[in-house]
């Protein structure tokens, strides 16, 4: 049997990677499909030498477009790589625009789908990724989640139960593996920072898409830079509206290009404060034990602020909410972290995809 994993932006690689080492492991046949969704080299290629993901065996090219564009182009390109190819089964990740093309090509083909990290919910449709995850979720016939309530939303759109694997969370897994090689001092000298300082990632496109948010925005991190040293290493997607709304070097503000995962966490590994609005950093915050300040109305990762150092902001609460982060430090209201968020996700998406492959009845 052939396992086709298909990766188009930055996430999906942080996610697959456990799980193509853990399947490999297993001696499971399986290659990469890189759609191409992401292409700069600091958005797509250094996540494969950080993460050591195999080499993909095709890559769409599909770039950059609005919404019918880019998925058009993900549907076309994907339906001929899996005629070619004849997978058994197609595993994708998270909730972006290349996990909705590819299981809705899965499925129109008849290909049997696995959706790793199923059931997260924002219950806000004005953002892209949350009908990505619904559709995504609908049409999967292995669901792997990374909480304990992605089971409940999922019943009640409909998924039976038994589709649904609770297994923990495979970024993490990635983040276990690289917590050896994240050293904080190379990364803060190379971009002369001070040893106390915050980091920013900005890109949700409900803060960044027009410039009456982008402005609000940065008005909110600019009075965070007032009270710490803030590096920003700016997503492509917000990088032009940003700086036209005021985010640029000077006055306690660094804005660098995205970096490679090693050093991306390496620096949040060193921060005292965090301020994000992406799904992976609230995460990776969380078990860093570094104060997150989430600038956005609703979180698909609650578990974040139960069981972790997240907050939800608005951009004008920002600078009350970095004080009292600042004040108090990392205190997490339960002291737990989530629940199997272990390192060991990767290892038992691979035990039950293996099992599927068999033909082994996987109720429980
Ligand atoms: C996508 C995901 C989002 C995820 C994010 C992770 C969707 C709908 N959104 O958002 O959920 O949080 O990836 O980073 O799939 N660009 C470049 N170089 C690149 C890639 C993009 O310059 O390598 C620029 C282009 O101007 C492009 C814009 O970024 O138009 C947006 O890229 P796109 O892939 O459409 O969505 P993201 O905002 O990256
Ligand atoms: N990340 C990175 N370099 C950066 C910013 C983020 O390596 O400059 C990593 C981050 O550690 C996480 C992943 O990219 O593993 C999250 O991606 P992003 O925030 O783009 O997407 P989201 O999680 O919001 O979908």
């Amino acid at each position: 049997p052939l396992v086709l994993h298909v990766l188009g932006a930055r996430p999906n690689f942080v996610k697959a990677a456990p799980v193509v080492r853990a399947l490999g492991e297993l001696g499971v046949r399986q290659g990469i499909i890189h759609t191409g969704q992401h292409y700069d080299e600091l958005m797509s290629d250094v996540f494969f030498r950080d993460l050591a993901l195999p080499d993909p065996i095709a890559n769409l090219a599909v770039g950059s477009g609005t919404h019918a564009k880019q998925t058009a182009a993900l549907l076309v390109g994907l339906e001929e790589v899996f005629t070619g190819h004849e997978p058994d089964l197609v595993v994708v990740y998270g909730d972006v625009n290349s996990t909705l093309a590819a299981i809705l090509v899965a499925a129109k083909l008849g290909i049997s789908t696995a959706h790793v990290e199923a059931g997260l919910r924002s219950f806000d449709r004005s953002m892209p990724e949350e009908v990505n995850r619904i559709v995504t979720d609908s049409l999967s016939d292995l669901l792997f989640t990374t909480s304990p309530d992605a089971l409940q939303f999922l019943a009640r759109e409909g998924v039976a139960p038994e589709k649904v694997h609770f297994v923990g969370n495979p970024m993490i897994d990635s983040l276990f593996s690289a917590l050896p090689k994240l050293d904080p001092a190379p990364v803060q000298k190379r971009l002369g920072l001070p040893s106390r300082y915050a980091v920013a990632t900005l890109h949700r496109p409900a803060n960044v898409d027009t410039p009456e948010a982008a402005r609000e925005l940065v008005d909110g991190v600019l009075a965070v830079a007032e009270r710490i040293p803030l590096v920003v290493p700016i997503h492509p997607r917000g990088r032009a509206r940003l700086a036209e709304a005021g985010l640029v070097d000077g006055q306690g503000v660094k804005v660098v290009d995205p970096l490679g995962y090693v050093d991306f966490l390496s620096l949040v590994r060193g921060a005292t404060l965090v301020v994000t609005d992406s799904g992976g950093v609230q995460e990776e915050s969380t078990m860093l034990g570094v104060p997150c300040l989430t600038v956005r109305p609703n979180t698909e990762r609650p578990v974040t602020i139960t069981h972790g150092t997240n907050r939800l902001v608005t951009p004008a609460s920002l600078p009350a909410a970095a004080d009292k982060a600042l004040a108090d430090g990392a205190a997490t209201p339960s002291g737990e972290l989530p629940p199997l968020w272990d390192g060991a996700a990767g290892p038992r998406i691979a035990r039950v995809v293996a099992a599927w492959l068999k033909g082994d009845n996987l109720s429980p």
